[in-house]
Order: structure tokens, then C-alpha cells, then sequence
């Protein structure tokens, strides 16, 4: 039976999920070692965000077939306004129409929230993925360099005024008031339940003081043997005396003694500065992701402005 949308059905079943159990996150892995291996690049899947989801909403969806599942699909991001999508369908399964069908069960659930905006994230190598983010009606938005630390982390001479430490619930305000600076976060509708619902699902959040007073945040996501280094924002009045640079090679040394193998971050492709930083940290271009935008038709249901 077609399903109602009119899109094709490929073998197997959706399955919509309210957080990870460890055998789909074993599948999920296997997934995208499978689909790796076959098309080169990186898959921004994110496997620490994924082994701690909440439970109370859905954020991932995959498609099961014999033997196990051949598609997987998972909603990220934190503003209430946009949810970047990421995933795959195993070589074997694919242009049968999985990922159409998990896309559209992922649309369905943000315009259910209320989200207007999908961004899919794609490997500027992937062709397919390219092809469906054009044929989903996506136009790129932006564009990510994805760096990893491949020289030994910079020493710099450490200022004793800076300190990191994990950020606690009071700091929700300002982790949140520091990437709305930063990167144009828009929150100001938040609610105080929001925000806390905020922090628990980001683990990993950092508090970067100088003299006791936070000026800046960074969000370090651990998974086995990797780490990346997200949503790093340094107050604008504290920049240009290097603390972002003490903070960065602080954290990946700490990582690195750790026995962190890979540790990585983002950066947008015009952002010469930070390029600049990451670089002389020793942290080197890897490759460079496509963040396609795609308008979704809210559905006007309930309309929560949940945040993910
Ligand atoms: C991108 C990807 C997820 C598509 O999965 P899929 O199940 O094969 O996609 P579908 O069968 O639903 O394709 C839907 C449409 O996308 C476009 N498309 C998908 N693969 C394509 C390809 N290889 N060449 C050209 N167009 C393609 C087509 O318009 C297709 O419709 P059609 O088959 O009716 O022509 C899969 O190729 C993949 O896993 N790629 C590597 C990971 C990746 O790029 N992920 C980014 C997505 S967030």
C-alpha cells in the first residue's frame, strides 16, 4: 500500500523514537561505518547528542527492513526556530525512497512543533545527498568547515583570571544570552521551564570565567574516542585578549591526555578569525559541510515552540 503522501514504499517500516536504546545506537553506528566506507566524508550524526535524548520527544526516526535497520534520520540543534537534519540510508537500500519517507516523518513532527525551517547538513562530497536536499527544495544557507587537531595542541601563556568550569542551571541565562550574541540565537521567548529543558538536553556545556565572571561558553561533546568542540562564543568585549586561544588549547590538550583520538569542531567558511585560531591551535581542514534550508509548512497543531 502506498502511503498517503503518494511516495513510494520501500521495504520495512518507520519507526519513530522518543531517545536511543543501546541497539539502535548500535545500528545507527554500524550504519554509518557502512555508509563511510562506501562514500568517504563524515556524517554529522553527533553520537554523544544521540546516546543522551530525551525521552519526553522524538528526535529520531529510522527505517527497518530485513535484517535490521537501513535508514536513520535525527533532528539537532537547539533553536526554537530551525532543527538541522542529518542521516543516511545503507548503500544497498538506496533510490527506493527510505529517506524520503523518514524526511517526511521528521518534517511532520517540527511542523507538529511548530518549527519553520530544516536544515539538512551534507557533505559537500555527497552527491545523493546534495541531489535530495535540492529535490526536498533546500538552497544552501550557510556552509561549515569541519577542522580536527591533527598538530599538537599550541602552548600559550595561561592568564590565571581564566577558568573553565561545567555550566550549572543558574548559567542557562547567560550560556544562552552569549550564543544569542554570538551566533544570532534567538530565545528571547523562552520560558524559565524552556530554558531548563534547554540545559539538560545539552550535557557537556562549559562556563568559560574571567575574574570569577563568566564571559564566555563552549560545549564539548563526548562520545568513545572522540570528542567535538561545539557552540564556542567568547562575550565581545572580551575578545582579542586571548582567551579563546588559552581555552581551545587548554581543552584539547585535556582531551588529548585524556586519550581522545579524534577531536573536532565547526567553523562557518567566512569566518576568517576563528578559521584563523583554530588553525595556529593546530587544528587543520578536514572537509566542508552544506547546510541546505528547507521552508516547512507548519501544521498549526498545538504549535509548542519546544525547544530540541
Ligand atoms: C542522501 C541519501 C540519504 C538518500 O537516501 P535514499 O533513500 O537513497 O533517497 P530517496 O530514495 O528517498 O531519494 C529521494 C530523491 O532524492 C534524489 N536523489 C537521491 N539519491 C540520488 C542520487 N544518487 N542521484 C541523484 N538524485 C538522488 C532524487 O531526487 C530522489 O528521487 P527519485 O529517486 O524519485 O529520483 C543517501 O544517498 C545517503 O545515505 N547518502 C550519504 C549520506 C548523506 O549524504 N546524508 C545527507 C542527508 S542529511
Amino acid at each position: 500500500m502506498s502511503p498517503p503522501s503518494g511516495l513510494r514504499q520501500p521495504p520495512g517500516r518507520l519507526s519513530s523514537e522518543q531517545g536511543l536504546g543501546p541497539e539502535d545506537l548500535r545500528a545507527i553506528e554500524d550504519l554509518a561505518t557502512a555508509c563511510v566506507a562506501a562514500d568517504g566524508g563524515r556524517l554529522k550524526l553527533e553520537l554523544g547528542t544521540l546516546q543522551s535524548r530525551p525521552t519526553d520527544q522524538v528526535n529520531d526516526f529510522l527505517w527497518i527492513a530485513e535484517p535490521g535497520p537501513v535508514g536513520f534520520l535525527g533532528l539537532y540543534g537547539y533553536r526554537p526556530d530551525q532543527a538541522e537534519i542529518c542521516g543516511m540510508v545503507h548503500p544497498s537500500a538506496r533510490r527506493q525512497g527510505v529517506f524520503s519517507r523518514l524526511f517526511e516523518a521528521a518534517t511532520a513532527e517540527l511542523a507538529r512543533r511548530g518549527v519553520p525551517q530544516a536544515l539538512l547538513v551534507v557533505d559537500r562530497l555527497y552527491e545523493p545527498g546534495s541531489c535530495f536536499a535540492r529535490s526536498a527544495g533546500g538552497t544552501i544557507e550557510h556552509s561549515e568547515h569541519r577542522m580536527t587537531l591533527r598538530r599538537e595542541p599550541a602552548i600559550v601563556v595561561a592568564d590565571p583570571l581564566v577558568t573553565i568550569r561545567e555550566a550549572v542551571l543558574a548559567d542557562v541565562p547567560f550560556v544562552l544570552s552569549c550564543l544569542t550574541e554570538a551566533f544570532g540565537l534567538p530565545t528571547e521567548h523562552l520560558g524559565d521551564e524552556e530554558l531548563a529543558a534547554l540545559a539538560r538536553r545539552f550535557p557537556g556545556t562549559l562556563v568559560i570565567d574571567y575574574a570569577n565572571e563568566p564571559v564566555g561558553t563552549v560545549r564539548v561533546d563526548r562520545s568513545d574516542d572522540a570528542a567535538g568542540i561545539y557552540g564556542f562564543a567568547i562575550l565581545a568585549e572580551f575578545q582579542g585578549r586571548g582567551i579563546g586561544r588559552q581555552v581551545l588549547s587548554a581543552l584539547a590538550r585535556d582531551l588529548s591526555a585524556e586519550g581522545v583520538a579524534e577531536i573536532g569542531l565547526e567553523v562557518s567558511c567566512t569566518n576568517d578569525t576563528a578559521l584563523r585560531l583554530y588553525t595556529s591551535c593546530g587544528f587543520d581542514v578536514m572537509g566542508t559541510e552544506d547546510y541546505y534550508a528547507v521552508q516547512l509548512r507548519s501544521r498549526g497543531v498545538g504549535s509548542e515552540r519546544g525547544v530540541q
